[in-house]
C-alpha cells in the first residue's frame, strides 16, 4: 500500500507538498493572501526567467565540490525536521499585544511569501529543464523551500490566518530577470537568509526569555539549508568566471547594495517585533551584514564597506524616506510622495557609491556553516 505523507515537513516533491497544503487550508485567509500579493520594491517578489539558459550550464568544472554538495542534500538531514512536535509551546495569539501580533504576522507572511517565491522558481526551473545535474539540484532546493513556507503557514493557521499558496502561484505577478541576475540576487538571499536566522537563532538561544513564539527554536536547521542554498548558487556562479568580473562586479555591487538597504528599511519598519526579541534592529544588520559579507566572500571578489562614515547616515535617510513615502502614499499627496522619492534615491546613490572593499577570491568554493 502506498502511504501517502500528510505534513509537508516529510514530503520530498514540492509538487506534492503544495496539493496539501491547498488541501489544509481550510481558513484561506483573504488578507493574508492580500499582504502576500503585494508587489512593491519592500516586498518579496516572484521570478522567472530564461530556464534554457539555465539548463544549458555544464558543472563539470566544479564536479567535485558539486558532486558532495549534492549528496549531502541528497541525505536530506532535515526530512521531518518543519513540523511541530512538543518543543511547540503553546503561543497566546490573544493574549499577544495587538502592535507585536501585527508585526510578527506580518513578518510570518513576508517570510512565507519569500519561502515561497523559492519555491515557485526552482521547481519551474525543474519542469523545464533537461540537464540532469540542474534539475536535480532545483529538485532538493523546491523540495526545502516547500517545507519551510509549508511551515510557516502551519504557524500562521494558528493565528487563525493563512496564505493561499496555490492561488499565489497563478496571481502574483512574475518580475523576469536575466539568469545571472537570477544569480546575484538568489545567492544573496540565500546567505542573508542564513545569517538572518542564524543570528536572531543564536541571540534567543543566550537569551531565551526573549522567545515569544516556538518557531524560532526551528531556525537552526533551517538556516542550514538556505546555506546548501547559497552555496549552490555559488557553485553555478564558479562555472563562469565571467560572471564575477568586469562590468559585472558593478552588478554585484548594485544587488549587495539593494539587499542590503531593503533588509535594513524593511527590519526597521517592525520595531515592536524587535523589541520583543529584545534586538536592536541597528545592531542586527550589523550582524547580518558583516556575516553575509563574510560569506559571499567565497565567489564576489568585493564587499560593501558598511563600516565607511557614508554607509548608517544612508540608510536611515533611506528609511526615512520609505516612511515619508508611505505616509504620503496613505494621505494621497502627490508632490509629498515625489519629494521622499528622490529622498531614497538619493540616499542610495550615497551608499551605491562607496568604494567596495576589494579582496581575491579562494580557489575553493565550499563553505560549513559556521555561526
Ligand atoms: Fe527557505
Ligand atoms: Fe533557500
Amino acid at each position: 500500500m502506498n502511504v501517502r505523507p500528510t505534513h509537508t515537513a516529510d514530503i520530498t516533491d514540492a509538487e506534492e507538498s503544495l496539493k496539501l497544503q491547498e488541501s489544509q487550508s481550510v481558513i484561506d485567509s483573504t488578507s493574508a493572501t492580500e499582504v502576500a500579493m503585494q508587489n512593491t520594491l519592500l516586498t518579496p517578489r516572484f521570478y522567472t526567467t530564461d530556464f534554457d539558459e539555465l539548463d544549458a550550464i555544464d558543472v563539470s568544472g566544479v564536479r567535485e565540490e558539486w558532486d558532495k554538495l549534492i549528496a549531502q542534500m541528497v541525505s536530506d538531514p532535515n526530512k521531518g525536521h518543519f513540523k511541530k512536535n512538543e518543543d511547540w509551546d503553546h503561543v497566546d495569539w490573544d493574549g499577544m499585544e495587538p502592535q507585536l501580533k501585527k508585526e510578527f504576522i506580518d513578518f510570518l507572511i513576508s517570510s512565507c511569501t519569500a519561502e515561497f517565491s523559492g519555491c515557485v522558481l526552482y521547481k519551474e526551473m525543474k519542469r523545464r529543464g533537461n540537464n540532469k545535474d540542474i534539475t536535480q539540484l532545483f529538485q532538493l532546493m523546491a523540495r526545502d523551500e516547500a517545507r519551510h513556507a509549508g511551515f510557516i503557514n502551519d504557524a500562521l493557521r494558528e493565528a487563525g490566518v493563512a496564505v493561499n499558496l496555490g492561488f499565489l502561484t497563478q496571481k502574483k505577478k512574475y518580475t523576469y530577470f536575466r539568469p545571472k541576475f537570477i544569480y546575484y540576487a538568489t545567492y544573496l538571499s540565500e546567505k542573508i537568509g542564513y545569517a538572518r536566522y542564524i543570528t536572531i537563532f543564536r541571540h534567543l538561544q543566550e537569551n531565551p526569555q526573549h522567545r515569544f513564539h516556538p518557531i524560532f527554536k526551528w531556525f537552526e536547521e533551517w538556516c542550514n539549508d538556505e546555506f546548501s542554498h547559497g552555496e549552490a548558487f555559488a557553485l553555478l556562479m564558479k562555472t563562469d568566471p565571467k560572471l564575477t568580473k568586469g562590468m559585472n562586479v558593478y552588478w554585484i555591487k548594485f544587488f549587495l547594495t539593494a539587499v542590503y538597504s531593503t533588509m535594513y528599511v524593511r527590519d526597521h519598519q517592525r520595531p515592536a517585533f524587535h523589541k520583543a526579541l529584545g534586538v536592536d534592529p541597528d545592531w542586527y544588520a550589523h550582524e547580518v551584514f558583516t556575516k553575509t559579507s563574510k560569506l559571499t566572500e567565497q565567489i564576489f571578489p568585493i564587499t560593501l564597506d558598511i563600516d565607511h562614515p557614508r554607509w548608517q547616515p544612508n540608510l536611515e535617510k533611506m528609511q526615512k524616506a520609505n516612511a515619508d513615502l508611505a505616509e504620503a502614499a496613505a494621505e494621497g499627496r502627490f508632490f509629498g510622495k515625489l519629494g521622499a522619492q528622490f529622498r531614497a534615491v538619493k540616499a542610495f546613490i550615497a551608499l551605491i557609491t562607496i568604494p567596495a572593499k576589494q579582496h581575491k577570491v579562494p580557489a575553493v568554493t565550499r563553505l560549513e556553516p559556521s555561526y
